[in-house]
């Protein structure tokens, strides 16, 4: 039986391609009008490091990482998500001494051991943002802002934005009591993953998708209420500023992010065009995070956006091939195909896209196939035209012909298709 791949993990074949091209090649212009730089980490680490940084009773810890011993018995995760090994990135190569380097993004694969679905995938691609040693309200403003920025741009159309207040561990520790005594008083209609829950971490209780416990949680304190004034005052700020950027946004308190690390001000990108999985994006700060994995006590913020949901988002026509200079060299004989393949070679070089056939088809043959590839242009190269010094170029839309010399061939193609010599 042919082997198949593993569930939740996908092929992208090359019809999608081009919007996943569309998609890189759009960050990498925005982001770096914003100035911020590639960073390229692993996809393999030590699970202790998103253990630490994610927390150890999250979902994402505790059911969904793909982790095993290698050959040394060394514990190892495929990455859930980037920005702890972009925070580890940052400590191991001391960059908080490179003052140029605060503002990093990376793309690539990460793995979670959820129940695929649609927009939901166990290998999924990211779209990751981090900017480190700034604290300023402002500057999660500027990120939500390039967040939509690049949406808007991808034409994706209705996005929400919602946004909350994690605090910090001054305002958590206390509303950390007030949660659980609520929760106490409503223990026995928990489900068991929340009866556990109230006891490790009750804030993870905001996650859980069992409808019972999401009506218990509609009445359970916020810790938005509970802010300190120094917490308070930082929302307000960022509020302030997405309002002269005229962000609209929605205050959404019981959004509490899959992920321990977070303080201060998250975000979600919502949409209400895939169902379940509604949030193409997500985000926020995490000003204790580089301190907790050993590193200079330097705040952080940044979002992850999921490239698959994006992708499922995009108009049809996105990221279709525009340049439409396809050559295919037709070539009848042994001599003109010897001919043809070092001439498509050479075409290749000039800066053509080009294609031949090696299996000395009948001439209908090949310009069946020039046109399965939508060939703008046909080369046909006989031993006759051969023993001329010449071939027939023909124009496939305008159903025309014409022979030009072979001598200056390059030249007379390039020319034709206005591309540069
Ligand atoms: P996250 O919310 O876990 O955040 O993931 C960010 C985005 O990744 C989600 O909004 C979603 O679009 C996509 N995503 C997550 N899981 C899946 C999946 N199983 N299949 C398809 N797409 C998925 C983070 O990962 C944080 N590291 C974001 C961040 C960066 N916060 C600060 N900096």
């Amino acid at each position: 039986m042919a082997i198949k791949a593993i569930k939740g993990i996908n092929d992208i074949l090359p019809d999608v391609v081009g919007k996943w091209q569309l998609v890189e090649s759009v960050a990498r212009r925005i982001f770096s009008n914003f100035n911020f730089q590639e960073i390229r980490i692993p996809i393999l680490e030590k699970t202790e490091l998103f253990a630490r940084s994610i927390g150890e009773t999250t979902d994402i810890v505790e059911k969904e990482m793909y982790t095993f011993p290698d050959r040394n018995g060394q514990l190892l995760t495929l990455r859930p998500e980037a920005t702890a090994s972009v925070v580890r990135a940052f400590i191991e190569h001391k960059l908080h001494l490179q003052p140029a380097m605060r503002k990093f993004y990376t793309m690539g694969p990460m793995f979670r051991h959820e129940r695929p679905q649609k927009g939901r995938y166990r290998q999924f691609h990211q779209i990751n943002v981090e900017v480190f040693a700034m604290d300023d309200p402002m500057v999660d403003a500027e990120v939500i802002y390039m967040l939509l920025v690049f949406l808007e741009a991808l034409k994706i159309p209705d996005i929400k934005l919602h946004i909350n207040s994690m605090g910090c561990p001054d305002c958590r520790l206390p509303f950390r009591q007030s949660l659980a005594d609520y929760l106490e008083g409503v223990s026995d209609k928990l489900c068991a993953d929340c009866k556990r829950r109230r006891l490790t971490n009750p804030l993870r209780i905001f996650d859980c998708k069992v409808d019972s416990c999401g009506k218990l949680v509609e009445n359970a304190p916020v810790l938005l209420d509970h802010l300190c004034h120094e917490c308070e005052k930082n929302f307000q700020g960022v509020r302030d500023h997405l309002d002269s950027l005229a962000v609209a946004y929605t205050i959404d308190p019981f959004m509490v992010r899959g992920l321990d690390y977070y303080t201060r001000t998250t975000f979600e990108a919502i949409t209400p065009h895939l169902g379940a999985q509604d949030a193409v994006g997500g985000g926020g700060r995490y000003d204790g995070l580089m301190k907790a994995l050993g590193g200079p006590d330097l705040p952080g913020t940044g979002f992850a956006i999921g490239m698959e949901r994006l992708i499922l988002l995009l108009d049809d026509k996105a990221g279709a091939a525009t340049d439409s200079h396809n050559l295919f060299v037709a070539c009848l004989g042994e001599e003109a195909k010897k001919k043809g393949f070092s001439l498509v070679q050479e075409l290749r070089l000039s800066g053509l896209s080009v294609e031949m056939d090696y299996e000395s088809k009948s001439l209908k043959a090949q310009m069946r196939r020039a046109d399965k590839l939508d060939a703008t242009h046909v080369l046909i190269l006989g031993d006759d035209e051969l023993a001329k010094g010449a071939a027939l170029l023909r124009d496939m839309d305008a159903s025309t012909q014409e022979e030009i010399s072979l001598k200056k061939i390059v030249e007379e193609l390039l020319q034709r298709f206005k591309l540069e010599m």
